[in-house]
């Protein structure tokens, strides 16, 4: 299947309007606590970048990986981690900054696995939910957007590596086999 670029679902403006509301609620929630922010690797990168700049609260950042799976993997193989955290996460208030949740695997298994280190608290922050794929019920404490079921790219989301660069989330078109 090939794909193109197109139409525009949610503008930089509205993206960059909505980060500094999740900004202000999460800088309220966490004040005067131990916030670190676990950044999930490559998606939320340029989320994460916007949304700790727009905090008004201290906070320490640090960065996972998962591995990614296709509907290929059997269902008892679960995502695990590529990059763990550098930082202890013992008694931490943690909270995870995502591009987004499809069917809820990743963040299950990343938040189990982030569990076994006790941390003080654990909370979500996703900048789009994709609410109708879900499989596994996962909570979402800060959440951007909620959107339709289609895949989507740009402001870190990607399509085989590419569009991340773009300040607005967009739709892709398939395209007739020629
Ligand atoms: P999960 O299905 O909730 O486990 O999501 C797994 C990962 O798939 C997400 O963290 C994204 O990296 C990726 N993903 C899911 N939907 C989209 C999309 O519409 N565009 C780009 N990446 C996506
Ligand atoms: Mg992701």
């Amino acid at each position: 299947m090939r794909y193109r670029l197109g139409r525009t679902l949610i503008t930089a403006p509205e993206i960059q309007a909505r980060v500094q509301e999740l900004a202000t609620i999460i800088s309220r929630d966490y004040v005067d606590r131990d916030l670190l922010l676990i950044c999930v690797l490559k998606g939320a990168a340029i989320f994460w970048a916007d949304l700790c700049r727009a905090l008004c609260i201290p906070c320490q950042s640090d960065f996972v990986a998962m591995e990614s799976y296709g509907d290929s993997l059997s269902p008892s193989k679960e995502p695990r981690f590529t990059k763990a955290a550098d930082v202890s996460l013992t008694d931490r208030d943690i909270l995870i900054v995502e591009d987004i949740i499809d069917t809820g695997r990743t963040n299950a298994r990343l938040q189990q696995i982030l569990r076994r280190a006790s941390p003080k608290s654990l909370a979500m922050c996703a900048l789009l939910d994709k609410v109708e794929r879900r499989q596994v019920a996962t909570p979402i404490e800060y959440c951007g957007f909620v959107i339709p079921n289609a895949f989507v790219v740009g402001y870190g989301l990607d399509l085989a590596q590419q569009y991340r660069h773009l300040p607005h989330i967009a739709l892709l078109e398939s395209l007739p086999e020629t």
